[in-house]
């Protein structure tokens, strides 16, 4: 993309996560638990056009740089993102996403009578298989918008 096209600013430190599926940016910060609170700086292209995607999002969070294990939860709602870390404006690390076996506390199981839905203090735990997720406890399996499932505390 020419500079001309460029929608997002560079920046000087920190982590892009891109090739995120278009629409996905907002729950890729709520699966990373960034709201901006904590005055970091945040943008966010949506829906820019892509090469190879057509169309994607784009997220960018300045003085941070993401974790393997923050970024492996990534993979259930953006599996094909990128993540570049940047330092002093240089790409000097890039990776893509990779799939966790195992994801613990962080989704909320769509079975009402789960046992982890019944006020016993049960963190949640999913097993990640080829079409979605499956509840540990109950085996329910969420295939379709992993996202609407995230049990993210604000
Ligand atoms: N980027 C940024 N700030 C920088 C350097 C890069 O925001 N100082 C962003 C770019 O805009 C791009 C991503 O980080 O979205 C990766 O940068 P780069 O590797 O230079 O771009 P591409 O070669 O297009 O990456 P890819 O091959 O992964 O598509
Ligand atoms: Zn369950």
């Amino acid at each position: 993309m020419s500079d001309h096209e460029l929608r997002v600013s560079k920046i000087r430190n920190g982590t892009v996560i891109d090739h995120v599926a278009a629409g996905q940016a907002l729950n890729v910060l709520a699966i990373l638990g960034i709201d901006g609170s904590e005055g970091e700086g945040v943008s966010i292209g949506m829906n820019v056009p892509s090469d190879r995607l057509g169309r994607k999002d784009v997220v960018k969070v300045e003085d941070r740089e993401l974790s393997q294990s923050e970024v492996e939860v990534l993979s259930l709602i953006a599996p094909e993102a990128s993540i570049n870390i940047i330092r002093d404006y240089d790409v000097v690390e890039k990776s893509r996403v990779d799939r966790p076996d195992t994801v613990t506390g962080l989704l909320s199981c769509p079975n009402r009578n789960c046992i982890t839905n019944d006020n016993e203090p049960i963190a949640s735990k999913f097993g990640v298989v080829a079409d979605g997720v499956r509840c540990a406890y109950c085996g329910d399996i969420v295939r379709d918008d992993i996202a609407a499932h995230l049990d993210v505390q604000s």
